[in-house]
């Protein structure tokens, strides 16, 4: 067990760096479209006002190269002001005299949230000299930015190595709730896989294998498992490299004696059609590029769900990046908030789909994290949660 932040005694006072993930989606124009992130760190931050620390929150947003002003966490800093009853300050550097400054003249218990750490380059390169230089600013480290624990970074792994530190309450959520859902399933686990870059989720499907009942697969990478099926997909999109592995990936599933289905039918368009006129289609022939699972697909993998006892959704089942084909995804999200199953669902296009079926209050939890959920369901761990001290009993 990891140490948590409520392991930790006599916080008042201290300065406490607290990294976050704030990498909420915008739209072009900077525009916040979804606080999920912001609001699932609130119990951390809260927790720390309680106990009087000296609270500097680090993130970054999107994947600036230097400073972008559309990527400034700013924004960011006016919604904690709404949210947390204290003081929120807000630092246009991560480092140096500005900040050291700043936290001069806060009282214990507020709140200074510094620019987006991405706008340095040792923070993706993990420079020793970007995290000595955050480190030396505070006491104690927190990592709660479980959405980018698979990342080996300054602020998310490179300052764990030099500080004393433990994990945030939304990291200790997100460790027990995924390490139960795969570890002691309540059954039938039926695990629904969609997205594309099918190399990317040869091992988290083998792990689904190993520990679920029944295995969904819907999206770009399904068309590559019914070419792997000997079934024709027309012009979709198909990794032919990874079709070797695909059969594997079901050989193995028949060893074990596990269910994996695959669509029977599908939202299409033509290839070069100009109008993009979808229909639905059970098989694809010809020219006809898969872009959603079809009606009967959507049938058949509601069952499914239906007599779940347990559901972990990740990755959408169509192009959902194109309004057009949303439906799919859209079905199965309102299908699983329906189902009385207990459900885990991580990944930012299927959470949204969920917060679309407008009954997203069905889901038992709503993963902050997209790659990291997966890397976690892949290893059990996260380099940067295995950085971070073991409780003391
Ligand atoms: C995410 O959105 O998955 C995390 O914040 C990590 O972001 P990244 O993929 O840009 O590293």
């Amino acid at each position: 067990m990891k140490r948590t932040v409520k392991d930790l005694v006599n916080l008042k006072g201290k300065v406490v760096l607290l990294r976050v993930d704030f990498n909420v989606p915008i739209d072009k124009n900077g525009k916040i479209l979804d606080l999920n992130r912001v609001n699932a760190s609130l119990p951390t931050i809260k927790y720390l006002i309680e106990q009087e620390a000296k609270i500097v929150l680090m993130s970054h947003m999107g994947r600036p190269e230097g400073y972008e002003i559309r990527l400034s966490l700013w924004p960011i800093s006016l919604i904690l002001m709404q949210k947390l009853n204290t003081k929120v300050y807000f630092s246009n550097k991560a480092t140096g005299f500005e900040v050291k400054e700043r936290l001069h003249s806060m009282n214990n218990g507020e709140v200074l949230l510094l620019e987006n750490v991405r706008f340095y380059e040792g923070e993706t390169k993990c420079d020793m000299k970007f995290a000595r230089e955050l480190a030396s600013i505070g006491d104690v480290f927190i990592n709660d930015a479980f959405g980018c624990s698979h990342r080996k970074h300054a602020t998310t792994y490179g300052i764990a190595r030099l500080m004393p530190n433990a994990i945030g309450l939304l990291m200790e959520k997100e460790v027990n709730v995924l390490t139960q859902a795969m570890e002691e399933p309540k059954r039938p686990f039926v695990a629904v896989i969609g997205g594309a870059k099918v190399p990317y989720k040869i091992k988290i499907l083998r792990r689904f294998i190993d520990q679920a009942d029944t295995i969904l697969i819907g999206g770009a990478m399904a068309y590559t498992f019914l070419v792997a099926s000997g079934i024709a997909v027309g012009e979709s999109i198909t990794y032919l490299d990874s079709v070797d592995v695909a059969r594997d990936v079901l050989n193995y599933a028949k060893e074990k004696g596990k269910k994996v289905l695959l669509p029977i039918d599908h939202i299409a368009v033509r290839k070069g059609d100009k109008k993009q006129k979808k229909f639905a289609t059970d098989s694809l022939i010809e020219d006809m590029v898969g872009m959603d699972i079809g009606p009967k697909t959507v049938k058949l993998f509601s069952e499914e769900i239906m007599q779940a006892g347990q559901i972990v959704w990740n990755g959408p089942l169509g192009k959902y990046e194109d309004e057009d084909y949303r439906e799919g995804t859209n079905k199965i999200a309102k299908a699983i908030s329906l189902s009385k199953a207990y459900s885990v669902v991580g990944g930012g296009d299927s959470v949204s789909a969920v917060k679309a079926s407008k009954n997203a209050g069905g889901v038992n939890f709503l993963s902050t994290g997209g790659g990291a959920t997966l890397k976690f369901i892949e290893d059990g761990s996260l380099p940067c949660l295995e950085v971070i001290q073991e409780q003391i009993r």
